[in-house]
């Protein structure tokens, strides 16, 4: 398997093969029956493009009050456990011992998008963040570890898998767009994206 690297992003081209982007599918799937998706809203007022939800024993929320993690769904119940099929993609390409707490799941409908921004609410940010992309492809801008500056585009197809950590790990990154449809491994379309977050 090769690695790309990319502005200090370690770019896993096509590492899940088709019966691994599968399972990895089911896994969400029992994933977002246990904890539907849910359009949050900016700390400006408007709501996201992505609709998203979370596993592990903490979850992404964000609403007027700002970005966060939670200990519980909008809906009040625990997030489920973040799927061993997910946490085993995890092992492969950081080597930790340390178990991320936090499994974002993000879909992406055909308009949806993600301005560039830092991953930055979790308290220690020597761990990497580990993305995973299922679906329609989806272009992904790298920036700078400061906002402004030249970026760098590629898109991330299904089974890719990246790293960002190191001196990377705040480096600004987001989705301008994806290409609808351009996958079969979602039956409506659109595009997953996991990313595997080591939170307290
Ligand atoms: C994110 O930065 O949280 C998501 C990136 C992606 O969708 O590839
Ligand atoms: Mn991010």
């Amino acid at each position: 398997m090769s690695c790309l690297e990319l502005r200090g992003f370690e770019i896993w081209k096509g590492m899940l093969d088709p019966a691994r982007q599968e399972a990895v599918v089911a896994a969400v799937r029992d994933v977002v029956s246990a904890a539907p998706l849910f359009r949050p809203e900016t700390p400006y007022g408007r709501p996201m493009s992505v609709r998203m939800t979370s596993a592990g024993r903490l979850g992404w929320y964000s609403d007027r009050r700002g970005y966060r993690y939670a200990p519980r769904h909008p809906g009040g119940a625990e997030w489920p456990a973040i799927p061993e099929v997910i946490l085993t993609i995890w092992q492969e390409v950081t080597g930790l011992e340390r178990q991320p707490d936090c499994c974002l799941i993000n879909w992406y409908g055909e308009d949806a998008r993600m301005g560039l921004h830092q991953d930055r609410d979790e308290a220690d940010l020597s761990w990497p963040v580990v993305s995973i992309s299922l679906g329609d492809d989806g272009l992904f801008r790298i920036g700078n570890p400061t906002r402004g500056g030249s970026t760098e585009s590629l898109w991330l197809t299904s089974g890719d898998v990246v790293v960002m950590g190191g001196a990377a790990r705040l480096t600004y990154h987001g989705i301008d767009r994806i290409r609808f449809r351009s996958s079969r491994l979602l039956p409506k379309g659109g595009r997953l994206n996991l990313t595997l977050r080591v939170v307290t």
